[in-house]
């Protein structure tokens, strides 16, 4: 029997409710696979700092470094919002992405089958949809210096390295090698010159990766084209900002922003967490969508701890609870047979995994 350590970090809003979901889909899928987790939990966001005074708490970091991988929910709210910028929920989460030095998000979006009325675009744009968003994580206009702001002005900086482009153009590279073997780079290289060094950089690394097609894109124009064509793309190689709003726009072609997990990684350890926020409107009342978060838990199997079958088995279960009509509340409208709560949601799902 296999051991895994998975540090779990619920967070804040919604986070509490859609990490016990996917805990209990990864119990269900343990028992049935001879794996064996044992969780640890660790404060990061608002919650944190509203006990300790500290978005991120050092022993968040050390047991995270310490675990196998991290699954993580969401952080942040208008509670919080008027807080000195260091102390905000989403300050530790920066943070804490840049410790654990995960460059690379990878955002799936691919479209169920089951779900092709629930998007807002037409089901015959949006059928078979399956893209890949690769977006670097720990650089850019997030984390550029100089930043600050005075009473009449605010300043960021968008930079990134030629190391940093590099490294997050191999995993796109290699992603689209175990796909439709396409990336296509977004940038603003008519305006940016941080955005020309990028496509100089990626057009470089494509050479080393002949079996794969390289094209650009000014990131205004990929927005457009996402919701007119979005087929055209397999994997889209961004940087952090770009790679931030795509993937929300990404996700209306699934249906729900409730439905997209993702992975972020780097050379140490990886976390894995819905790409939606923490939704403090909804929190608390048994409505949120688990889907993402037991998307997530799923990536994490397949990328951080090698359980593909267990992988699969999540998967399966999530489209079958699809198929059968189940809904939470974001897709009630959808060719629902029957919409549930956020717990029946999980239930469900757990219990469509067999052996
Ligand atoms: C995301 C979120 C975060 C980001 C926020 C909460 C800091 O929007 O993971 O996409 O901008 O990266
Ligand atoms: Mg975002």
């Amino acid at each position: 029997m296999k051991s895994y350590k998975i540090t779990l970090i619920k967070g804040d809003g919604i986070g509490p409710e859609i990490i016990d979901e996917a805990v209990k889909v990864l119990d269900a899928v343990a028992s049935c696979c001879e794996i064996d987790f044992s969780y640890d939990e660790a404060l990061m966001g608002g919650s944190a700092y509203d006990i300790t005074g500290d978005p991120l708490p050092q022993e968040t970091i050390i047991k995270s470094l310490n675990s196998d991988a991290v699954l993580f929910g969401a952080i942040g709210g208008q509670k919080w919002d008027t807080l000195p910028r260091e102390k905000r929920p989403e300050s530790g989460l920066l943070r804490f992405r840049k410790e654990l030095g995960v460059y690379a998000n990878l955002r799936p979006a691919v479209v169920y089958d089951e779900l092709i009325n629930a998007s807002s675009l037409k089901p015959e744009i949006i059928k078979g949809v399956d893209i890949m968003v690769v977006r670097e994580l720990i650089g850019g206009i997030y984390f550029g210096e100089p930043k600050g702001r005075t009473e009449d002005k605010g300043w960021n900086t968008m930079v990134y390295t030629r190391m940093e482009i590099e490294r997050i153009a191999h995993r796109a590279f290699k992603a689209a090698q175990q796909r439709d073997k396409r990336v296509c780079s977004i940038d603003k290289a008519n305006v940016l010159d941080v955005s020309q060094l990028w496509r100089d950089v990626v057009t470089e690394i494509a050479a080393q990766y002949p079996d794969v097609a390289l094209t650009h894109m000014y990131v205004d124009n990929a927005a457009m084209q996402l919701v007119l064509n979005p087929r055209q793309f397999d994997v889209m190689l961004t940087g952090n900002i770009f790679g931030d709003i795509l993937s929300d726009e990404a996700s209306m072609l699934c249906g729900s922003i409730g439905l997209l997990p993702s992975a972020s990684i780097g050379d140490k350890i990886g976390v894995y967490e819905p790409i939606h926020g923490s939704a403090p409107d909804i929190a608390g009342q048994g409505i949120a969508n688990p889907i993402a978060t037991i998307s997530s838990a799923s990536m994490m199997l397949r990328y951080a701890l090698g359980e593909i079958e267990a992988a699969d088995k999540i998967d399966a279960a999530i489209k079958k609870a699809l198929r059968e009509g189940y809904r939470t509340q974001d897709l009630a409208l959808f060719d629902a047979k029957e919409v549930c709560s956020t717990s029946e949601m999980g239930s469900l799902i757990a219990n469509y995994i067999v052996r």
